[in-house]
């Protein structure tokens, strides 16, 4: 048994955003119908192609556990069929641009007239607003939703960050929003419309941020380095670097090997309660007392000193040696993994949160699997659907269409060439 078993799921989305919050769905048990224009399906099937031919693993990494139906929507017979998918169905995801499920004639007073218990879920760039309207994609999210400002150095300009925050990000918000649609329509028997902005999302997993900003009409952010060194601040939250967000100074520093490895670099935190620790480990025991190094705020103008010297500590060794030799101390360090490391972890591969996946057209591949557990609903994954896979199954065992009918739709070009 699976959590959402007997939940079934049109999926109407396409690109990252969407895909990923119905692979999510697909994982805990519901069954995922993704529709997909004729003949041409989701674009990232043919995004950043490396196996010539096949789907790509743009595609194939976010749309596990799915069936694939090939559906003209804005066809009178492929509409048809859409009003029964709807019927049938007890969630609609989409994340099409503002505007498009309207004109293809689906608006939410048609959707709940034709299925009142449907949850209507839906992505877009921005809530309601002056930009409500606008076409949005995962970095245009991360600049809106102050991301980009907070990242960074100082003496450099915004940066994107390499999580797909605006994208699976706001899949994940959504996803949220469904099950509690979900469980709400238990009592109810209603269905809702949900919405996440990506905006919004990027905003929320921000919120520190949002914090600081406010902290500053207060006074300098006293953990920033730009602090200790003396730099004043603007009016604005400013780019930390490579700053501890809770407070707590820490960065990055080279490991041995740096010189050669772009990533023999660990995360070093000194909180308060391990100073003493930290003093010890790297040969600097005098610094537990001394005058200037012994306390939090005694130390904050002298963070670049201390740093230094820890790093001149971390450099005779590797990141996972500083791991293994800070761990047993609580001493808060992490390895910076490249993503070779990561895809060659046992140890995610015996979680399940990364699986190998074998796919007809491109042999297998590595995927991320579930990063959310359940105890009671077993997580299996099922490779992508190849386009219209399922187009005559689901046409025939989950809407019933036979005979004469299903003839009819298949003669009509609204479902593709029926494979
Ligand atoms: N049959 C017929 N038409 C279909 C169809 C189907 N099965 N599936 C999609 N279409 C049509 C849509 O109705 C739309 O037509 P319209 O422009 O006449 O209304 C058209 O295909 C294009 O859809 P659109 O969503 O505008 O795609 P796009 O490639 O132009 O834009 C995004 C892509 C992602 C920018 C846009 O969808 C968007 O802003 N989405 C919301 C935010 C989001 O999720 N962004 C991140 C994506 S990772």
């Amino acid at each position: 048994m699976k959590a959402l078993e007997g939940i079934k799921i049109l999926d109407f989305t396409h690109v990252q955003s969407g895909p990923t919050c119905t692979q999510l769905l697909g994982w805990f048990g519901a069954d995922v119908i993704k529709v997909e224009r004729p003949g041409v399906g989701d674009a990232t099937r043919k995004q950043l192609v490396d196996v010539p031919g096949a789907d790509s693993l743009y595609f194939t990494m976010l749309n596990h556990n799915k069936r694939s139906i090939e559906l003209n929507s804005k066809n009178e017979v492929g509409k048809s069929v859409l009003t029964r998918l709807i019927e049938e169905c007890d969630v609609l995801v989409e994340n099409f641009a503002p505007g498009a499920l309207d004109r293809m004639g689906f608006s939410w007073k048609q959707i709940q007239e034709i299925n009142p218990r449907l949850i209507l879920a839906s992505i877009k760039g921005f809530g309601p607003g002056k930009y409500q309207d606008c076409k949005v994609y995962e970095n245009v999210a991360q600049c809106a939703g102050g991301s980009a400002s907070t990242t960074g150095f100082r003496d450099g300009p915004p940066l994107v960050t390499g999580a797909q925050i605006g994208d699976s990000g706001t899949g994940l918000h959504l996803c949220l929003g469904i099950v509690t649609a979900l469980f709400q329509r238990e009592k109810t028997g209603k269905g809702q419309k949900v919405s996440a902005a990506m905006q919004d999302s990027v905003l929320n997993l921000t919120r520190v941020k949002l914090r600081d900003q406010q902290r500053l009409e207060k006074g300098p952010l006293t953990e920033y380095s730009q602090f200790g060194e003396g730099v004043e601040f603007d009016n604005s939250t400013p780019r930390a670097g490579n700053d501890s967000g809770g407070g707590q100074p820490g960065r990055i520093l080279r490991c041995k090997g740096w010189e050669q490895d772009p990533n023999a670099y660990t995360y070093f935190i000194i909180q308060a309660a391990i100073w003493e620790k930290v003093c010890d480990v790297i040969g600097e025991p005098s610094w537990k007392t001394l005058d200037g190094f012994a306390k939090p705020k005694d130390r904050l103008d002298k963070l670049n000193q201390v740093f230094e010297r820890i790093e001149k500590w971390t450099m005779t060794k590797t990141k996972f040696e500083v791991m293994e030799i800070c761990n047993p101390h609580d001493i808060p360090v992490g390895p910076i993994l490249s993503m070779k490391e990561i895809s060659e972890d046992e140890g995610l591969f015996a979680t399940g949160t990364l699986v190998k996946v074998d796919h007809p057209e491109r042999g297998a591949y590595i995927s991320v699997g579930n990063p959310i557990k359940l105890s009671e609903s077993p997580v299996e994954v099922v490779r992508s659907p190849l386009l219209g896979e399922h187009t005559l199954e689901i046409l025939s065992s989950v809407l019933g269409y036979s005979g004469n009918e299903l003839e009819k739709i298949i003669s009509s070009g609204a479902v593709g060439e029926v494979k």
